[in-house]
């Protein structure tokens, strides 16, 4: 069998599919900006690959003479600290691989020496408040870990993810997903765990109404810096509202409470806007569409007298709408599309109607 070296015609290529995920109970803040490491805990669904996701192909060649990247078919610059940490981090953990196919030996300590072409394709708006990042640095570990044979634990994985992009660390697990914000001072701790798995709480339709795919105006990572150098609300937020919410989250979950689950999920996405509201100087990811879909929803829910949807919106003027079952979500279609038909005087232009899933091997 040849070693790593011994040719220079061989590619070896792993491609990977990774849903993005959106969080019910919000991060926003860290106490480290290196390492990402939260100033709370979060909770997130993970979405059904299937409608948004990152599909990413990891190739090694004794050819390729530097590092690159292309993200939706241009290319990107690696130099920057997230992905270094993410490369770094991978080829620490790699392993030996042999591939009988191609006669091929690559040890360890090859990977030091070989060089990645990684190619990344969102199937939906890039930098927009839909958690590309999250879907984005998920898929670019798992495929590399599955390259370069690192036998991590998925927890493990979400660790290095979070290096890439915090959010990112959910996405590695499928269902619904707490991200534990840890104590160590290196991070180690600070990693996602699977709360419940992609089948539990199946009744539950996610319809996510796209009111915007233009790149958002303050990134998250800058947008939260703000808050944490300035929001007062954000101290309050982290100390006195998200832990309780953390705990009751989790039994809404576990009980399939959708009374609880949806008044949580939109407290928090309001108290999340509110803080952005609160920094200096101030930061508006919603638009006009985004606070008319929160009165239809919330008319709706109190005219029912029970809630039948849960709104949420992440760094970005788009609506993720769970509702409770699928009769609910046949009628919250209906009302979005008399409201705010796609292609009107409105700028929501499109709708995207998925389940929960897991994340899996192209
Ligand atoms: P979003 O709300 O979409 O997560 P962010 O501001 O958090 O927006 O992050 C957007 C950034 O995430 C992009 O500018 C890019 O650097 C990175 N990103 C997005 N998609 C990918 C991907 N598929 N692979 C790697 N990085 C990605
Ligand atoms: C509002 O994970 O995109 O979506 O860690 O700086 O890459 P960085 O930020 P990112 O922030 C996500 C913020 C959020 C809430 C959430 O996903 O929990
Ligand atoms: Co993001």
């Amino acid at each position: 069998m040849a070693s790593a070296e011994e040719s220079k015609r061989w590619v070896r290529m792993m491609t990977a599919q990774t849903p993005t995920n959106i969080a019910v109970i919000k991060y926003w803040g860290k106490r480290d900006e290196t390492l990402i490491l939260p100033v709370n805990d979060s909770i997130s669904v993970t979405l059904d690959p299937d409608h948004l996701c990152t599909t990413t192909t990891v190739a090694v060649s004794p050819s390729f003479e530097e590092d690159r990247m292309w993200l939706n078919g241009k290319e990107i610059s690696l130099s920057g600290g997230r992905f270094q940490s993410c490369l770094r981090e991978i080829r620490r953990r790699a392993g030996d691989v042999e591939d009988r196919e191609k006669g091929l030996r690559i040890g360890k300590s090859d990977w030091e020496k070989l060089h990645l072409h990684i190619a990344s394709f969102n199937n939906f708006p890039t930098a927009a408040g839909l958690a590309s990042s999250a879907a984005g640095f998920a898929c670019l570990v798992f495929a590399l870990a599955k390259l370069m044979n690192a036998k991590e634990d998925q927890s493990q994985l979400s660790a290095i993810a979070r290096q890439g992009s915090g959010s990112a660390c959910r996405s590695l697990f499928g269902g619904f997903v707490k991200w534990i914000m840890g104590n160590d001072k290196d991070g180690s701790d600070s990693l996602a765990v699977q709360l419940a798995h992609d089948k539990h709480w199946d009744d539950l339709v996610i319809i996510i109404a796209v009111v915007s795919s233009r790149q958002k105006e303050t990134s998250s990572t800058s947008g939260m810096r703000e808050s944490v150098e300035t929001s007062l609300l954000l101290q309050h937020r982290v100390k006195e509202v998200v832990p309780k919410r953390i705990v009751q989250m989790e039994e809404a979950i576990k009980n399939h409470d959708f009374a609880s689950f949806a008044q949580l999920t939109c407290a928090d996405s309001n108290q999340f806007h509110a803080v952005c509201l609160d920094t200096c100087p101030p930061i508006f990811y919603m638009n006009d569409t985004s606070h008319r879909i929160i009165n239809c929803v919330e008319k709706w829910n109190r005219l029912e007298g029970t809630p039948q949807v849960a709104y949420t919106f992440d760094a970005g003027p788009n609506a993720v709408l769970i509702s409770r079952d699928r009769k609910a979500a046949v009628q919250l279609l209906q009302r979005l599309l008399f409201y705010f038909p796609p292609n009107s005087d409105t700028d929501l232009n499109s709708y995207v109607i998925g389940d929960k899933s897991i994340l899996k091997d192209a």
